[in-house]
């Protein structure tokens, strides 16, 4: 609120054919002779891109003002309170700063409903400007220990015997996840959102790299289509093969295809038909016919 108040009295006041001075503007210069420290290794951080390419008069919202604010006050009475200083203001105050200029991004647009926003979690939580790791967009430290510093129990997960290799480092939680909050998922009849980041078409995330299970197929399985893959897997890692929910395949399909809801046929998902014997170990391994259990191009019983 603040930063637009401060933007439209600049453009006010540049309206009235004022300079940038009456704005209070100082540029970034000055700040170097106090502020040493921080002024030298600014030259690697991303805003440094904000620093306007000229050496006129200073621009608003450019170089260390563009956070700061006019910095003229504060150069003649060096305080806390004669800039914009994040120290003193609330969490909420300090991102709606940043959303001045980030909130356009369409990764961020449902920032101020996120999951975390709503639980008191906000931009100064996993970023810090003038203090990050390099080469970590800003982060407080790298990904996987930011994250897993919130939530324990998810390094659990992914330390199962069949798991993505999230701790080997061959991919991060933002493969999967929006820490910046997601759109209502397509899947699933939009439930239980967890801030699962979409792909193309509102596809979900795991589309990205499994590919050949994307479809769509002459015939769907309904399940992996309207469901989505977290029915059946377990997202993060899972004590059984193929990260499925449970140990034994059929247990699986038996939790859907047992009669009950409400299916094509009006009396449910159908029942494996007669012949299928399930005190037979063989009718155990449903997965042994029917192997195209993510969708078939070719048959309606998925079984090829
Ligand atoms: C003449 C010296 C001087 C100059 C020039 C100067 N500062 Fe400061 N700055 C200070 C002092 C002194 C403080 C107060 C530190 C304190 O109270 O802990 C301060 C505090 C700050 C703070 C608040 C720090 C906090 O604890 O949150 C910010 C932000 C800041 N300066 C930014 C800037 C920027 C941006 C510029 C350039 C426009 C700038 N300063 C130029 C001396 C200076
Ligand atoms: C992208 C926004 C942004 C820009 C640009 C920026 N700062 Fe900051 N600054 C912050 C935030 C946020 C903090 C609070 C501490 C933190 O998160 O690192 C901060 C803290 C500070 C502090 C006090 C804390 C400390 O570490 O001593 C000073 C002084 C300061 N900034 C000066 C500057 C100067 C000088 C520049 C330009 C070279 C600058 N800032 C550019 C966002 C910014
Ligand atoms: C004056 C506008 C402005 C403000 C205010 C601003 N940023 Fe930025 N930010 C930028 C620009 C410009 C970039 C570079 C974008 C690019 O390279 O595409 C950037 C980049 C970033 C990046 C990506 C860093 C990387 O390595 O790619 C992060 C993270 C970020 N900003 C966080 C913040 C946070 C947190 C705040 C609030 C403390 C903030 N920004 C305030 C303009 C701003
Ligand atoms: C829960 C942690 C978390 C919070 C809260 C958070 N971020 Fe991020 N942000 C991340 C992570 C992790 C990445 C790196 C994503 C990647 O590597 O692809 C990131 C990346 C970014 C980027 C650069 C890449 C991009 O998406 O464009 C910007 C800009 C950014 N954040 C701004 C913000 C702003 C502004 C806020 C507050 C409104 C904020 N973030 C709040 C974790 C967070
Ligand atoms: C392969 C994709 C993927 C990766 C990588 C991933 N997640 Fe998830 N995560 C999901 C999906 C999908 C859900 C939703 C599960 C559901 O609805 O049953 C989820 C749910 C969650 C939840 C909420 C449910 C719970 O178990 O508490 C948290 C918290 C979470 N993930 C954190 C993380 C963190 C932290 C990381 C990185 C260390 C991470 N995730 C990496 C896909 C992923
Ligand atoms: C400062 C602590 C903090 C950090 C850092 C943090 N989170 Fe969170 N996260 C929370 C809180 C608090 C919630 C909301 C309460 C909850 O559901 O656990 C949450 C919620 C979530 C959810 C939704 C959970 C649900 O049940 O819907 C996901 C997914 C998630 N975080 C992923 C991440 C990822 C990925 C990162 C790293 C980029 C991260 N978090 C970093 C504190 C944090
Ligand atoms: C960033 C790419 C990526 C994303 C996104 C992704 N996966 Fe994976 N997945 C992999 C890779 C690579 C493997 C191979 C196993 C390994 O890492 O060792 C794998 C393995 C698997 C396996 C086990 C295969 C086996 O042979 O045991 C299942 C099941 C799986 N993923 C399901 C999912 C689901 C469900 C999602 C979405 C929640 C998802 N994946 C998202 C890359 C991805
Ligand atoms: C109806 C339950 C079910 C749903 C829903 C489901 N899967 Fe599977 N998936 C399985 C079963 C069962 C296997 C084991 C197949 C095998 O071992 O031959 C499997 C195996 C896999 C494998 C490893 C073997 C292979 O075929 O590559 C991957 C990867 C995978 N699934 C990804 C996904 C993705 C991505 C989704 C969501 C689009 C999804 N699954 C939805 C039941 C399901
Ligand atoms: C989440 C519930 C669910 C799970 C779990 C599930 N299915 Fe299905 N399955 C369905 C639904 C719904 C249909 C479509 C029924 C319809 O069109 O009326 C279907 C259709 C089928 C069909 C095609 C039958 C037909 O008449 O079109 C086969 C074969 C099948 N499933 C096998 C399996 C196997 C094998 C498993 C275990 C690996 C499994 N299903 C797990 C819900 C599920
Ligand atoms: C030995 C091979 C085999 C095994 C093992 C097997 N099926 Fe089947 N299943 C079939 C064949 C063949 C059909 C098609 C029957 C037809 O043409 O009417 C079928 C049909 C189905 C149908 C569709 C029924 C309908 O009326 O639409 C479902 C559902 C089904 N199976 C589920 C399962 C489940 C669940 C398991 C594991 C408990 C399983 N199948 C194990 C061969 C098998």
């Amino acid at each position: 609120m603040n930063s637009v108040a401060i933007r439209l009295a600049a453009l006010a006041l540049f309206g009235l054919g004022c300079t940038a001075k009456a704005a209070n503007l100082v540029g970034s210069e000055p700040c170097r002779a106090c502020h040493p420290d921080l002024w030298s290794k600014f030259n690697r951080n991303a805003h440094f891109r904000t620093y306007p390419a000229t050496h006129g008069e200073p621009v608003p919202n450019t170089g260390c003002e563009g956070c700061h604010g006019p910095g003229g006050d504060h150069v003649k009475h060096p305080s806390k309170t004669s800039i914009f200083a994040f120290s003193t203001h609330t969490p909420q105050e300090a991102a709606e700063r940043c959303l001045t200029c980030h909130a356009e991004d369409l990764s961020r647009a449902n920032v101020r409903r996120s999951e975390h926003t709503r639980a008191g979690v906000n931009c100064l939580s996993c970023h810090s400007i003038h203090s990050s790791a390099p080469e970590t967009r800003l982060l407080v430290s790298d990904q996987r220990s930011l994250c897993y510093g919130c939530h324990p129990s998810v390094r659990a997960q992914f330390s199962m015997p069949f798991k993505h290799r999230v701790n080997e480092g061959f991919m991060s939680c933002t493969d999967c996840h929006n820490p910046h909050g997601t759109f209502a998922p397509t899947w699933r009849m939009a439930n239980r959102p967890h801030m699962v980041d979409q792909r193309l078409l509102n596809e979900e995330a795991c589309l990205g790299c499994h590919v050949d299970k994307r479809g769509p197929f002459v015939f769907e399985h309904t399940s992996v289509r309207v469901d989505g893959c977290e029915t059946c897997h377990q997202p993060h890692g899972s004590p059984n093969p193929r990260m499925l929910n449970r140990p034994v395949v059929f247990t699986v399909c038996l939790e859907c295809h047992n009669g009950s809801g409400s299916g094509r046929t009006g009396l449910g998902e159908p029942v494996p038909v007669s012949f299928h014997n399930l005190a037979d170990p063989r009718f155990h391994n449903c997965i042994g016919c029917h192997v195209r259990i993510h969708g078939s191009n070719a048959d309606p019983y998925l079984l090829r």
